[in-house]
């Protein structure tokens, strides 16, 4: 898809289509969508007045030109309330429009900016929202069906009038960025776990590295023998396909030693282990590497903005089998860091791979540390597909990562982690307990972890109900989300 920037006004601009916004309780007709009706002899604003067009969020309406203006058609995209208006509105608003102009089949599309979202906010966030809003809500998951019939929107015409050029080439560029990120982590995600094992995890990895030039680090499983890393090997003892320890750095401030770490879980596949995920629960278990994809987004969008900071990701990646020599519950796990795990769960893999990764981007360096993992069903229990659970041993970096996130328009919500979990984790034989039935499961999970991030600044991201959405809606698509690509970005930007 490419952007193109315009100074010809829409109403004399030939494309398929072009977008214009409506909002509720604001001015009927606002900006550059006035001339836009008027050059259709006011049908927008005869339509407003009749009811038809209301402005709700999400609402589409589409206009043929009637040989007034050159483009094919106007879509009239609602933005909701206008006092409520806001980037991620924008977002949800240009994804549903440009959309539905792919859906019917359209090449080439016009918008501009709501006029009085550029009074309220910086304009090269209002160009981002815009570019993101399209990137995002026209992608399209991978299909592996014999007969590819994909719709791709091959070019977008951004009419601007009041912005500088360069702050709408800026725009630009980031939204391409963020949405190009997360929309790689969204592949990721969708790959079937027969594709994208744990090897071919580390081959896109390797990729990664070679396009952004990031150094790069793949432990094998001989490697991980040798450095000790028992918990990893644990967990992948029962599968076919051998683990990896995914190691990127990014050196973007090499006089400092601040060090973001990005630590992501990359289960290619989750059975459950011997303790075997009941069928139904099994399904969709290909994803619970959502959290490995959305660091190696992140990290593809800074190697390409380059912010001036380091930023360290160790992703440890593997299947959770039932083979031979799969790992059973009872055992006790000698990690990298020397602490001892009792599994009591073999399906509570996550936090057991986590362990060691968190524990190895500490040994490299690590000075502010982040995981994101689809850890637990709990979380959805918790809150829904609407949030990312967020846990902390930091309250300042806890702050730091929910006001990246804010920014971006990723939601994500604190749980607690009061000294009287502590309980939750213990074990009689073993320094922590992978499970222990007990209640506030993803609390749990995060206690665990808490262990092996010891004094460095923490925070974990519970993705389980927001890695994939069940539906079509606003900037997503029925699948893969992409979550928290954008908030790492957004954090390593302000880490700078
Ligand atoms: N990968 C799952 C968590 C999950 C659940 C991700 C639903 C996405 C959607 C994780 O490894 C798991 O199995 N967790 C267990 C933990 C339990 C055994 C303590 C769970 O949530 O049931
Ligand atoms: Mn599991
Ligand atoms: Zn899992």
């Amino acid at each position: 898809m490419e952007w193109k920037i315009t100074k010809e006004p829409l109403e004399s601009l030939a494309t398929d289509a072009i977008i214009v916004f409506h909002s509720q309780g604001g001015e009927s007709v606002q900006g550059y969508a006035r001339k836009v009706d008027k050059a259709l002899d006011y049908r927008i604003s005869s339509l407003i007045s009749e009811g038809e067009i209301t402005g709700e969020l999400g609402e589409i309406t589409i206009l043929h030109n009637w040989g007034k203006i050159p483009s094919g058609r106007v879509i009239i995209s609602g933005l909701g309330k206008e006092d409520r208006a806001d980037l991620g509105r924008l977002k949800h608003a240009v994804a549903v429009a440009a959309r539905k102009a792919q859906k019917l089949g359209l090449k080439q599309l016009g918008l501009g900016c709501p006029s009085f979202l550029i009074e309220r906010y910086n304009s090269v966030d209002v160009v981002q929202a815009i570019v993101e809003g399209v990137e995002l809500g026209t992608y399209q998951h991978q299909s592996y069906k014999s007969e590819q019939k994909k719709k791709e929107i091959e070019t977008v015409w951004l009419f601007v009038e009041s912005i500088s050029e360069s702050a709408v080439q800026a725009g630009i560029e980031r939204g391409q960025v963020f949405a190009r990120a997360t929309n790689f982590a969204r592949f990721l995600v969708h790959e079937p776990g027969n594709y994208l094992t744990p090897e071919k995890l580390a081959f896109h990895a390797k990729r990664i590295a070679e396009k952004r030039e990031l150094s790069i680090d793949i432990l094998t499983k001989e490697q991980l023998v040798e450095q000790g890393m028992h918990a990893l090997l644990a967990v992948s003892g029962g599968s076919a396909n051998p683990p990896r320890m995914i190691v990127l750095s990014y050196q973007g401030a090499p006089e400092s030693r601040e060090i973001l770490g990005l630590v992501g879980k990359g289960v290619t596949f989750d059975s459950g282990g011997l303790q075997i995920k009941p069928s139904s629960s099994m399904n969709g278990m290909k994803g619970d590497m959502a959290g490995a994809a959305a660091v190696l987004g992140a990290m593809d969008a800074i190697g390409k903005l380059k912010p001036h900071c380091n930023v360290l990701a160790v992703i440890p990646a593997c299947e959770n089998m039932t083979g031979d020599h799969a790992y059973r519950p009872g055992d006790v796990i000698r990690t990298y860091s020397g602490k001892t795990i009792e599994v009591h769960h073999t399906d509570a893999e996550g936090r057991i791979v986590l362990a060691d990764a968190i524990a190895y981007a500490k040994r490299l360096g690590a000075t502010k540390l982040v995981d994101v993992a689809t850890l637990t069903g709990a979380v959805i229990v918790a809150l829904g597909y609407e949030a990312s659970g967020l846990m902390t041993n930091h309250e300042a970096w806890g702050n730091e990562v929910k006001t990246a996130a804010r920014i971006v328009g990723e939601r994500v919500w604190e749980l607690p982690m009061f000294d009287e979990y502590e309980e939750y984790v213990k074990s009689e034989i073993a320094d922590v307990k992978n499970d222990a039935g007990a209640p506030a499961g993803s609390i749990q999970g995060g206690m665990f972890l808490k262990h092996f991030a010891g004094d460095t600044p923490w925070v974990h991201l519970d993705i389980a109900g927001t890695a994939e959405s069940k539906k079509e809606h606003g900037i997503h698509l029925k699948g893969a989300t992409g979550a928290m690509v954008r908030t790492l970005v957004q954090l390593a930007i302000r880490f700078a």
